[in-house]
């Protein structure tokens, strides 16, 4: 059977960052749901759809294929046989997500993805309602967060490193918006599975939140 780790928690806390280090660590296969929800996101975008219409969004779903692709390691999302990796992280497409992944047919389709992927592999898969909802039976799971202000200063500096245009305040305000949306949705909203290991990464090192998990990993698999 296939080994599965599941990393839940809020925009920001550094997720996919340690979840790519564990998984590089182990040997196991890294899975970005939040990649996913941000292509289908992009296609609605592309498509000129508002994220309030609902009968236009459940109506495209069909027609956004989201599939993953692995080239060295990294994951790679294409949408419609198109590499769209590159156009997924902005804010832009960030807010887009947030707000359309509240939409069951939206849900439906990527849980269903993320299930088969898990039977595959080992896989660490991160995003909101990984230990909850997609893989309930995930042998290790982790609750990863930090406080607003830690995650809103770590994406401003990642943007002024980027030689991006950033607004501290507005950061904090969209990640105070994007927490609020993403853990009172209706369907599968974010929160700690009961079983999971909370870790807040606040005042933590990646190195020293790479090196908890390991250990809990290990502990769960003594
Ligand atoms: O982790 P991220 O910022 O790339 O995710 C973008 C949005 O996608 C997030 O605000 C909510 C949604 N999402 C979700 O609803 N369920 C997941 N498993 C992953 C992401």
């Amino acid at each position: 059977m296939a080994i599965n780790i599941a990393i839940d928690g809020p925009a920001g806390a550094g997720k996919s960052t340690i979840a790519k280090m564990l998984a590089k660590e182990l040997g196991y296969v890294y899975v970005d749901t939040g990649a996913m929800y941000r292509a289908m996101a992009y296609y609605f975008l592309q498509q000129g759809i508002a994220k309030e219409d609902a009968a236009a969004i459940n109506a495209a779903v069909d027609g956004a294929d989201v599939t993953i692709r692995y080239e060295d390691g990294a994951q790679k999302v294409l949408l419609n046989g198109e590499d769209v990796t590159g156009g997924l992280r902005t804010e832009q497409v960030g807010n887009m997500a947030s707000s359309t992944s509240v939409y069951p047919a939206v849900r439906v389709k990527l849980v269903t993805l993320q299930q088969k992927l898990a039977k595959t592999a080992d896989v660490i898969m991160d995003g909101r309602d990984i230990g909850t909802c997609v893989l309930p039976d995930a042998q290790v799971k982790i609750y990863l967060t930090a406080s607003v202000e830690t995650r809103a200063k770590r994406r401003y500096d990642e943007l002024v490193e980027k030689g991006e245009h950033a607004d501290l305040a507005k950061i904090a305000e969209d990640i105070k918006e994007r927490d609020y949306r993403d853990m009172h949705r209706e369907m599968s909203p974010l929160r700690q599975a009961d079983d999971a290991v909370l870790v807040d990464s606040s005042d933590m090192s990646i190195e020293q939140v790479v090196s908890a998990i390991l250990g809990i990993v290990k502990e769960k698999q003594a």
